[in-house]
């Protein structure tokens, strides 16, 4: 694991991980999404070696998760550490101070007020699922606004929210009734063929003016769900006024604005909370991915006076586990002490490597993103900006066979979702295999 190059031994995949892959097919569900068949060994900083000994620069942090790099020294010794106290007690029915230390730092690090209140669960859709619930529970009201493009777990409420990919859905209905999904600002491929700026934040318009007059009473409306970047969807960046005109528009009905920064938090986007890019104070904000460096937790932070419900009206025997708090209150320093700077630096060097190579591949048709959360849109070409699943898909491929693990959103978008430890020269490395297998995929 010393020399950080990748390097490939054997054929993908190697002889033992196909014996894991065997094992995986006849035992494991196979509803999950494995593009590349990668069987982890271990793993550290953005390294990861496989069970054949192939070793690979990884630029998927485990789906957005491992921001710290993988066995960061400070996680393993805050994990030990807690394994030797306790491992579990559960905050449902007792107290333990990693929990609530965990949550006063959770309201200090997000937007607003320092003073919030936290519900803990274990995933992102549990923190989407309590949001959901508080949201409802708080303001009396059935209804929830939620985004076309949008993921947001796949339980059954944080389901009915997600309107990412069909197949999330098929054969599951029916979902939570009372949400309805609205376009989203993809100004690459604006719902409404305007243009930005000129467009004046039409979608934000439609919804007050359309949607609001014609078929939901705006009163009934609970929430808003919305990821201040699409993640799943495509990695998509809306545009600088778009949350603070969601947000208005919110508040001017007495509507929630909840912020669901499960991918884009936790320093991904080069700030703790990506909505910080937008200047919103979210009412509520759900959190979980890189909140504590791979222990499971997700964590729902609200206003104080949002969160009102009473005792039993929602809880979780694993959630807030001690290991997994202790785990988020060293994942937070370790953001704090330098690796969201770090985060800005790789990233405004990636961007500024990759728009290079958008200039010279006519199938990278948009490069977007913030900090190390970076999409690459692939078309077909210039002109029709027709989706290019099939060599996006033969792009992650290339770069797997090549040790560069990456991953698609969307129908026809790469991400780079590297842990925020990076150093140049893995930024380096993952950009020149990156444009080695361009070159092979638009030739071909
Ligand atoms: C924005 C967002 N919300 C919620 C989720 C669901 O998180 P989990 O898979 O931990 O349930 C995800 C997962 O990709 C996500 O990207």
């Amino acid at each position: 694991m010393k020399d950080k190059t990748p390097l490939i031994t054997t054929e993908l995949p190697g002889p033992e991980a196909k014996q894991v892959l065997e094992k995986d097919q006849r035992f494991v569900s196979q509803s999950y999404t494995r593009v590349y068949p990668l069987v982890v060994k271990r793993a550290k900083g953005a390294v990861v070696e496989d069970v054949d000994s192939n070793r690979f620069l990884d630029f998927t942090s485990g789906i957005a998760v491992c921001n710290t790099g993988h066995c960061h020294p400070r996680i393993v010794e805050a994990i030990h550490h807690q394994a030797e106290q306790f491992i579990h007690m559960s905050g449902t029915d007792f107290y333990y101070d990693a929990q609530s230390a965990l949550a006063q730092k959770l309201g200090e690090i997000t937007p607003g007020p320092t003073e919030k209140r936290v519900f803990f669960g274990n995933s992102g859709a549990e923190a989407i699922e309590a949001a959901l619930k508080l949201a409802r529970y708080h303001t009396k009201r059935p209804r929830i606004l939620a985004f076309l493009g949008a993921f947001h777990g796949r339980t059954m409420g944080a389901l009915s929210l997600t309107a990412s990919k069909v197949i999330h859905e098929r054969g599951f209905s029916p979902l939570v009734p009372g949400v309805t999904h609205i376009p989203y600002a993809y100004c690459y491929r604006c719902p409404y063929h305007l243009q930005y700026p000129k467009c004046e934040i039409a979608c934000v318009e439609w919804i007050r003016e359309d949607l609001f007059t014609r078929s939901i009473p705006p009163e009934e409306v609970a929430a808003i769900f919305v990821e201040p970047i699409q993640g799943e969807g495509g990695y998509i960046v809306p545009p600088p006024e778009f949350h603070q005109k969601l947000y208005e528009l919110a508040k001017e009905f007495g509507i929630l604005f909840v912020a669901d920064e499960v991918q884009t938090g936790m320093g991904r986007t080069g700030r703790m909370m990506a909505i910080e890019h937008w200047g919103v104070i979210p009412d509520i904000i759900a959190l979980a991915k890189g909140i504590a460096s791979g222990m499971p937790l997700g964590a729902t932070v609200s206003q104080t006076e949002v969160m009102n419900w009473v005792p039993g009206s929602h809880a979780s025997t694993f959630g807030g586990n001690p290991i997994s708090c202790q785990a988020a209150l060293t994942t937070i320093a370790l953001l704090e002490e330098g690796l969201i700077e770090n985060a800005v630096r790789l990233g405004e060097y990636i961007f500024d490597r990759l728009r290079e190579l958008q200039k010279r591949f006519q199938m990278i048709g948009d490069v977007r993103g913030k900090g190390l959360m970076v999409g690459i849109e692939l078309i077909k070409d210039r002109e029709s900006k027709k989706k290019a699943a099939e060599e996006r898909n033969a792009v992650i491929q290339s770069c797997f066979e090549k040790g560069l693990l990456i991953l698609g959103c969307g129908e026809n978008v790469v991400r780079l979702v590297p842990p925020l430890i990076i150093t140049r020269n893995e930024a380096d490395t993952a950009l020149t295999i990156l444009e080695e297998v361009f070159n092979k995929v638009e030739k071909s």
